[in-house]
């Protein structure tokens, strides 16, 4: 360990440290709390940003994960102090987490901010919590160390398993279809969840904590560790170990976070297979280290990254098998060329070291090279005067006979119109129409949910269909398929294109081309923007005022504009 810090330099030293009478009170009211001066004095002190919740499933075991950091934290050194966060608990927060990742991130600079922290521990994995968590942390620049959640053990049911999410959306399909019955159902929402940990197919949680460690933000191997399995809490106590030296050494997450470090994360992502919600995070995330980053940076690495994760719902595995094939260090060492070797990790030493060595034991899990799941493109970013700042499709995901398609617009004007019409038997669609759903962007919604894998219509469901071409503002579940075109900017709510679309227009996607296009005239389309009048704002006060009023599109990552950037903030006065 390099160290570079003294006692008396730490942040805590104000606090603590000092002979004034507002650390007397510190100092007393430690002691309320049981901890005597040699606890705390000349050590750091470590805040453990918990996002732990009786309403997060993804993060029950993360009391007992806290007390194994702790132990961690304890024995190399440091002081404690858990700080419960907001959690952002996918499945139960409405309308979307979406809407609260920019509350958590602004919880943890403030968290770390305001009270003695000299590092931290990041507790996330559901989803929005691990974005939420890092945006902070890098905005507030203290040493930080991230322990992903980890992914829960695979869903059982009549000796086969069964994926987080996509294998709701595909027996959903097949309620509606009526292929399977009520009671099977049943026994379905009984085998899918059954142990701790997020959602176990390469959704956007396992995508997000898998890009953490490839961004160098981990303990190497720590973000493929199934949950409930001991490494799991052996990981936590190295992780609590680990940021204490980071804390003497002063390696803070904008010495790790750059450019390289970013690309390292988009490429592990794609060869992951990894949800479409990573550009709009990634992008946020680059943002705080003061990296620009673009769509076009995605689509770049995209032509040459190869999909070699098996794993659902682009591929048939889950991450407990991942894990057992040698996990995301096995991945990442086998497209090493794909990688910047030399990018620093919060371990100290690189990400080329971290994985050097590292093995696949299963080669249907972990593809080789010359086998991928797909050879590249795994993602696209699409443009064309339907999306003049961009647009997002997974090819992978999607039927190949919609990568080029024509057809007719059915237009919804918001979920609620697209829940109440969808299943209609009049509705006039076919297996060619182009889906298409407004309101459902940051603003619009508001939030951004996952409406993008719009339902299949009913009567197309018992024909057979089960792929359509979709197009939304909104962004889609990582553990959806399909071809959805997602995160259209600037999105329908102020005046994109995509609000313009009327029934029964024709919509031509090229995904080879990289287009989309409205096939309507200039002077039709002028003629709907001069009659097109921008909606109320949803909020008139709280919360959903001050998001609505600095919320960014989709392209720029969807942060507020005022959390964006460097610029640094002044740490507290203490009088
Ligand atoms: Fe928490 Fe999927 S519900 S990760």
């Amino acid at each position: 360990m390099a160290i570079r810090r003294k006692p008396e330099e730490l942040r805590s030293h104000r606090w603590y440290g000092v002979d004034n009478l507002r650390s007397f009170g510190h100092r007393s009211r430690s002691a309320q709390m049981g901890y005597s001066r040699a606890d705390y004095l000349g050590k750091p002190v470590i805040a453990i940003i918990n996002t732990w919740s009786d309403i997060n499933p993804c993060h029950s075991h993360f009391r007992q994960r806290a007390e194994e950091v702790k132990r961690g934290i304890w024995q190399a050194g440091g002081f404690p102090v858990e700080m419960p966060a907001i959690t952002l608990s996918e499945p139960f927060q409405k309308p979307t987490t979406m809407l609260y990742r920019n509350l958590l991130a602004m919880e943890t600079e403030e968290l770390l901010r305001s009270y003695p922290a000299d590092g931290c521990v990041l507790m996330g994995g559901c989803d929005k919590t691990t974005p939420a968590l890092l945006m902070g942390a890098i905005s507030m620049n203290l040493p930080a160390i991230f322990m992903p959640a980890g992914p829960m053990l695979r869903g059982d049911w009549r000796g086969g398993t069964l994926g987080s999410g996509s294998d709701v959306w595909k027996y959903w399909a097949e309620l509606r279809a009526g292929n399977i019955t009520d009671d099977t159902w049943q026994e379905i929402e009984n085998g899918i969840a059954r142990s701790p940990g997020h959602c176990m197919t390469m959704g956007t949680a396992s995508t997000m904590t898998s890009a953490t460690e490839a961004m160098g933000f981990t303990l190497p191997g720590a973000a493929s560790i199934p949950a409930a399995d001991s490494r799991h809490a052996r990981m936590a106590t190295d992780t609590g170990r680990r940021i204490v030296d980071m804390v003497w050494e002063d390696l803070k997450p904008r010495d790790v976070v750059d450019a390289a470090a970013i690309d390292n994360a988009i490429t592990a992502v794609l060869a992951l297979g990894g949800s479409t919600n990573a550009i709009v995070h990634l992008v946020a995330i680059a943002r705080r280290a003061g990296v620009a980053l673009s769509l076009d940076r995605f689509d770049a690495i995209a032509r040459k990254t190869p999909l070699v994760a098996n794993l659902r719902p682009a591929g048939k595995y889950l991450m407990e098998d991942f894990f057992y094939a040698g996990g995301l260090r096995a991945l990442l060492a086998s497209i090493g060329d794909l990688l910047t070797p030399t990018a620093r990790t919060v371990n100290g030493r690189t990400l080329g070291e971290n994985i050097a060595g590292a093995e696949i034991f299963d080669r249907d899990v972990i593809r080789p090279r010359d086998n991928p799941l797909v050879a590249n493109d795994s993602l696209a970013v699409l443009r064309g005067n339907l999306a003049p700042d961009g647009a997002v499709i997974k090819p992978a995901a999607a039927e190949a006979r919609l990568l080029r398609h024509t057809g007719p617009a059915i237009a919804f004007a918001d979920y609620n119109d697209m829940a109440a019409r969808i299943d209609d038997p009049a509705l006039p669609v076919t297996a060619d129409s182009v889906l298409v759903l407004k309101h459902a962007g940051p603003l619009g919604a508001p939030g951004m949910p996952e409406w993008g894998q719009l339902p299949i219509p009913k009567k197309l469901l018992a024909a057979g269909v089960r792929d359509m071409l979709r197009i939304s503002d909104a962004r889609m579940s990582g553990t959806s398929y399909g071809a959805c075109v997602l995160h259209v900017a600037p999105e329908s709510f102020v005046g994109g294109t995509l609000a313009l679309v009327e029934d029964g227009d024709l919509i031509e996607l090229d995904v080879p081309a990289r287009r989309l296009e409205l096939k309507v005239g200039d002077a039709e389309l002028a003629r709907r923007r001069a009659a097109w009048k921008r909606p109320a704002p949803k909020f008139e006060r709280g919360f959903g005022a001050l998001y609505q009023q600095h919320i960014t599109q989709a392209n720029h990552g969807c942060d507020f504009d005022f959390l964006e950037g460097t610029a640094p903030t002044p740490d507290p006065e203490i009088h």
